[in-house]
């Protein structure tokens, strides 16, 4: 592999970060777990990391293009993906468009109300505390991150849904909500990092509302990874098709 892989920094529940040679780069490895309920569900899904690789890439490019900074530097080969190396917050932002998943469990919104403005929430990324809710007061005193950080990521954040939100509308997705991750690069500036694909966002087809995420999981359903290969076979252009030899 060019750039050389490294060793093993740190072993997530869905991905691996390696060194590399650049102590400013990192390579990203997309296994094939899937996990829900706090890591309490398990399983392998064949091919998960080389599609959720390809999807978050894409979702990366569009949002570099847009000016939006990001983690990414290039795919080397599907599963890997070159990125800078961020010290990450210990933050899920999530963003919502249409109420769903816990939103629902949690306050009285109606099944798939509309959220226009989009409800901005923030998770503190801690398994130990199965990621609590957060507010600013509470975030700003365990010192995660000071005011100014926060209104950056809450101004990034919704740039980003509406780049994202645009270009999957024109792919005939719906975008209900997302969870995102920030982190510092060399130079003290906050970019987006981690991941963007149906293991994190929700994803419904905009004419059925057909589910194409993580939920059929979490459910139980089958056909978790068609819906997975049906998003990249959505947003992927030919040139990428052609280019990995993707068989769709
Ligand atoms: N560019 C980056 N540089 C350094 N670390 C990153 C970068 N992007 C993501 N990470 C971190 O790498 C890990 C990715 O692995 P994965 O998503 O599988 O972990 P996780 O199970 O969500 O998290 P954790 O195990 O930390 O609770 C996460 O801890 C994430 O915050
Ligand atoms: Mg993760």
């Amino acid at each position: 592999m060019n750039p050389k892989i490294g060793n093993l920094l740190y072993a997530g529940k869905a991905k691996d970060v390696y060194k590399t040679d650049d102590p400013k780069r990192v390579i990203v490895k997309f296994r094939d777990d899937i996990t829900a309920g706090d890591g309490v569900k398990s399983e392998k899904m064949v091919k998960k990391g080389f599609y959720n690789s390809l999807i978050s890439s894409k979702f990366f490019e569009v949002l570099e293009n847009a000016g939006i900074k990001t983690q990414y530097i290039e795919l080397i080969e599907p599963g890997y993906m070159l990125c800078k190396k961020l010290d990450m917050l210990p933050l899920e932002v999530i963003t919502r468009n249409i109420a769903a998943g816990s939103l629902l469990k949690k306050f009285p919104f109606k099944t798939r109300q509309e959220l226009n403005p989009p409800v901005i929430q923030m998770d503190y990324k801690n398994d130990e505390y199965h990621d609590p809710m957060l507010n600013d007061s509470i975030t700003i005193a365990l010192g995660l991150a000071d005011q100014e950080q926060l209104d950056i990521i809450r101004d990034i954040t919704l740039k980003i849904n509406s780049v994202l939100k645009d270009f999957l509308l024109s792919k005939n997705i719906l975008f209900p909500d997302f969870k995102i991750e920030y982190g510092f690069d060399s130079s003290g500036n906050i970019v987006l990092g981690d991941e963007i694909s149906p293991d994190t966002c929700r994803f419904w087809d905009s004419k059925t509302c057909e589910v194409l995420d993580k939920d059929l999981f979490r459910k139980g359903d089958s056909g978790v990874m068609d819906a997975y290969v049906k998003v990249a076979s959505l947003i992927l252009s030919e040139k990428d098709i052609k280019k990995w030899k993707i068989e769709l």
